[in-house]
């Protein structure tokens, strides 16, 4: 049987890559083209539960599907992914969206081939979510839609309970990979061509506590960047409970590590650190940048904030503020608190009303894209190294980014795609560059 499918990914990095994993079990069982939706056999539906808006456009968007699905009943509607690991929430789908056929679990997204088989043969519809984390299931099967650029897991789960979070309870315990099965998917991406490997965790620096690995997240690190050829290597996501200077040492010994670090800090008042369980003070947190900074001092770092978490005073939020400003970011991702179902956080008295939230949240993005502004001026007459991604149909132009992922707008000739490029930067616009290809 042959078809095109359509995927549809809400939230992090990690869902991304894992939408890729679903394009490669799509084709293994014979779909063949990713399509516009209106085209498509299949389209799955890769959800996020972070916050209250990460659910509410997949509700949307599931629901503007019930015209399509009645022109073209074969038509086949799979949901997974965050949002069906929830407490309850395949219930919630199924009286909204009687129409879905498939709905599988981020713990057992593997199966979906298998259910999508199943459904074929019967009417009814497969619900299968799997309520617990199994073992590591290793497949190399995922198609690769972000060249060059590559993302590897090196772990699944999350044992931090900050919270406000709901992805311990729908990811599961930490699962650290296997460094041989690390090491062998990087080199093989490395040989294929990619040129920037991206390590993904939802707390890197705990690679390897759950199981015996035989190495830290350091010494993985170190492995990676030692494999041979030109490429980058960044990691993410950095909790500074745990970052540490095994971690910057290993950066300084190898050119090929981004010297950027997302590290992301929620809040600046130690009261709310605390309330989140985050497990360190501002006084910590400030440190580690110190740190980072003595050994590369050309690091950056950036960072995710929240504004409007239960009890956060305006003293408090002025703490994020003044923090901010004394670490200067190189970007942030700033969010307004979205009480989770399950957390502990949601079940707290002291909730923020909306209005306060939403005057805090554009407070600071306004400081926010103002040192990102700041920092982009000073790259004017620079010349950066830009690993080339793609082509910009509407600007005409190629864009890359550098190693701090700032993104450079450039003209060539040539399709330089996947090639490292040198950038004279003639322009910025607020966080956006732009320059000439100068002989590297
Ligand atoms: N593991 C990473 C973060 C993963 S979620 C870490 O520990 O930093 C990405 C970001 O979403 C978090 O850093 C946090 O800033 C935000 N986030 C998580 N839960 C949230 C909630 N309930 N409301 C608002 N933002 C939230
Ligand atoms: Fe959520 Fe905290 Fe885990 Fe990050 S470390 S995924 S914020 S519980
Ligand atoms: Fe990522 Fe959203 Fe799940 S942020 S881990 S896709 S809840």
């Amino acid at each position: 049987m042959s078809g095109n499918y359509h995927i549809v990914t809400y939230g992090c990095q990690m869902n991304v890559h894992e939408s890729e994993k679903i394009a490669g079990i799509l084709r293994r069982i014979g779909y063949e083209k990713e399509t516009p939706i209106e085209e498509a056999d299949i389209i799955v539906f890769n959800t996020c539960c972070i916050r209250e808006n990460a659910e509410n456009h997949a509700f949307g968007n599931i629901g503007a599907l019930k015209k399509l699905k009645k022109q073209k009943p074969e038509l086949l509607i799979a949901v997974g992914g965050c949002m069906t690991q929830e407490k309850g929430k395949t219930d919630v789908l199924k009286k909204k969206f009687p129409f879905i056929d498939i709905m599988f679990g981020a713990l057992n997204l593997e199966t979906l081939g298998d259910l999508i088989l199943r459904k074929r043969a019967q009417k009814k519809k497969v619900i299968e979510i799997r309520e617990t984390e199994g073992e590591i299931v290793e497949t190399d099967d995922a198609y690769r839609t972000s060249y060059p650029n590559a993302w590897v897991n090196i772990m699944y789960g999350c044992n931090n309970f900050c919270s406000y979070c709901i992805v311990p309870y729908v990811r599961g315990r930490e699962r650290s990979r296997k460094p041989e099965h690390i090491l062998a998917e990087v080199k093989k991406l490395v040989a294929e061509g990619y040129r920037e490997i991206t390590l993904l965790g939802q707390n890197v620096n705990s690679y390897g506590t759950d199981r015996d690995t035989g190495m830290s997240f350091a010494e993985l690190l170190d492995a990676v960047a030692s494999i041979e050829g030109k490429f980058r290597v960044r990691f993410m996501t950095s909790h500074p409970k745990d970052f540490n200077e095994d971690v910057v040492r290993v950066m300084e010994k190898h050119r090929k590590i981004c010297r950027l670090v997302h590290l992301p800090v929620q809040s600046g008042s130690n009261a709310v650190l605390q309330a989140m369980n985050r497990r360190y003070t501002r006084e910590k947190y400030l440190a580690e940048i110190e740190m980072l900074k003595s050994r590369l001092p050309e690091a950056e770092v950036t960072t995710d904030i929240i504004v409007g978490f239960p009890g956060e005073t305006e003293e408090d939020y002025l703490q994020t503020e003044d923090l901010v400003k004394t670490v200067d970011y190189a970007s942030a991702f700033t969010f307004v608190y979205s009480p989770r179902q399950g957390t502990k956080a949601a079940t707290m008295d002291n909730q923020i009303p909306e209005d306060v939230q939403k005057n805090r949240i554009m407070r600071l993005v306004e400081l926010v894209n103002s040192l990102t502004r700041k920092k982009s001026e000073k790259y004017v007459g620079k010349t950066v190294e830009i690993l080339c991604e793609d082509f910009d149909e509407k600007k005409g132009l190629y864009l890359g980014r550098d190693e701090f992922g700032r993104m450079g707008y450039f003209e060539s000739e040539q399709n330089v795609v996947g090639e490292f490029v040198s950038l004279k930067i003639t322009r910025a616009n607020g966080i956006s560059l732009f320059g000439e290809m100068v002989k590297g």
